[in-house]
């Protein structure tokens, strides 16, 4: 089976975005829409290489597969995609998004995963007013500080999968802990997060971890957590990186003695990679494979079909993506310039996930679920909902 012969109907399209009914129905394209055709340019941002690749390939996979399923185009128009490899790295973020806009004449930028590359692409966007959707990073500050009309994200901010972790471990009983993690945004603010709602709740840090990105010599800290003790350890990874730290983990005795939480990032994606060495990890996160719902089980279904490989959250991520963008193209009949009302519906709009329903915040951040999950069996098993509908403070939003 190819990734690309599962048509969905424009009426199932429209059966899953209730706002998106409301707003076909009433918009009138400008002038410069009607009787538009030329494909709509995407560019794809991403890491091809490097620690992150798995997850920029499954969310360019998932982002296609259900752009197929949605009839190839987007508010009628075929859709043309520029990729580039953003190789997770930081300083050359902005370079990269403002060629794709100023060069190859993007329409949308869609990208990408490393919170660093992220807030380029973010500073970009809003200089050149260009459509974002970021489909993965988690920095605060994209739907914070600098958060605009024309920027959305389809994931969540780091903050939030944290945060969900602190009443977790202490329900556990674990009132003392060890952080480690990748010292950049993404890191400081899942840790930020998750400290947040765990002192508050009488947890306490006993050692803060940071390591460079994306370093993975983890062997002297492990050492150092074995001498202390604590009552377990609460860690960001993902990755390439996740999976050499599972198995650190394991190979340094800790597994079995010390237990082992995490944002769902740490999981999500590396399980037969790391085999019985990531058993009994906890961890929190805004999915699971194993989500009993009908989109969920499509998606599984023809995510593993079209490319072979098992779905994780970043798959989810580039599938929604799309998703977002059918329905607000939909809505304004393919004109990208229809600013005012193709936001209004993104914003307004409710993604029927595999994840499940979710909303967005004013701030253009998902308000979601949080699963508590536990590795069983090789599977990220959900033992509950950690928080429900959880909105990002969104600090220094100027739209909140
Ligand atoms: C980030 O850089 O925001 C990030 C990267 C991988 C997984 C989760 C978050």
């Amino acid at each position: 089976m190819t990734m690309f012969n599962n048509p969905l109907s424009r009426r199932s399209l429209l059966v899953g975005t209730a706002a998106g009914v409301a707003a076909v129905s009433t918009f009138t394209p400008t002038r410069f829409a009607i009787g538009q055709t030329a494909k709509i340019k995407i560019g794809l941002m991403l890491p091809y290489s490097g620690t992150y690749a798995s997850l920029g390939n499954n969310i360019t996979d998932a982002f296609k597969l259900r752009l197929a399923e949605v009839g190839g185009k987007l508010g009628g128009r075929e859709v043309e995609f520029v990729q580039l490899d953003d190789e997770s790295a930081p300083p050359k973020g902005k370079d990269n998004a403002a060629k794709l806009v100023t060069k190859d004449k993007v329409d949308i930028l869609v990208g990408t995963v490393h919170s660093g590359v992220a807030m380029g692409m973010a500073a970009i966007a809003r200089e050149e007013n260009v459509l974002l959707v970021v489909p993965n990073a988690g920095a605060g500050d994209i739907t914070g500080k600098m958060c605009a009309p024309n920027i959305f994200r389809t994931s969540f901010s780091n903050w939030q999968p944290g945060y969900a972790c602190g009443p977790v471990m202490m329900k556990d009983g674990k009132k003392n802990v060890v952080t480690m993690t990748w010292n950049y945004p993404a890191g400081h603010e899942q840790i930020g997060g998750f400290k947040e709602s765990y002192t508050a709740a009488g947890g306490k840090i006993v050692k803060e971890i940071l390591l460079d990105f994306p370093k993975v010599e983890f062997q002297a800290y492990l050492t150092e957590i074995a001498a202390l003790k604590p009552d377990a350890v609460f860690v960001f990874f993902s990755g390439d990186g996740a999976v050499k730290f599972i198995k650190d983990y394991a190979g340094a005795g800790l597994k079995g003695k010390i237990p082992l939480y995490a944002t769902g990032f740490l999981t999500d994606g590396v399980l037969q990679a790391v085999g019985n060495d990531a058993e009994g990890i906890k961890n929190t996160l805004h999915y699971a494979d194993s989500l009993d719902n009908p989109v969920n089980k499509k998606f599984v279904k023809a995510f593993e079909a079209a490319t072979k490989r098992p779905v994780d959250v970043f798959a989810v991520q580039g599938y929604d993506t799309c998703s977002l963008l059918a329905t607000g193209l939909e809505a304004v009949k393919g004109d990208i310039k229809a600013g005012a009302t193709l936001y209004s519906t993104m914003r307004n709009t409710i993604v029927d996930s595999p994840r499940g329903k979710f909303t967005f915040s004013a701030s253009h951040n998902p308000v979601q679920d949080f699963y508590v999950r536990q590795v069983k069996g090789g599977k990220d098993v959900v033992l509950g909902v950690a928080v429900k509908a959880l909105a990002d403070p969104a600090k220094g939003c100027s739209m909140v």
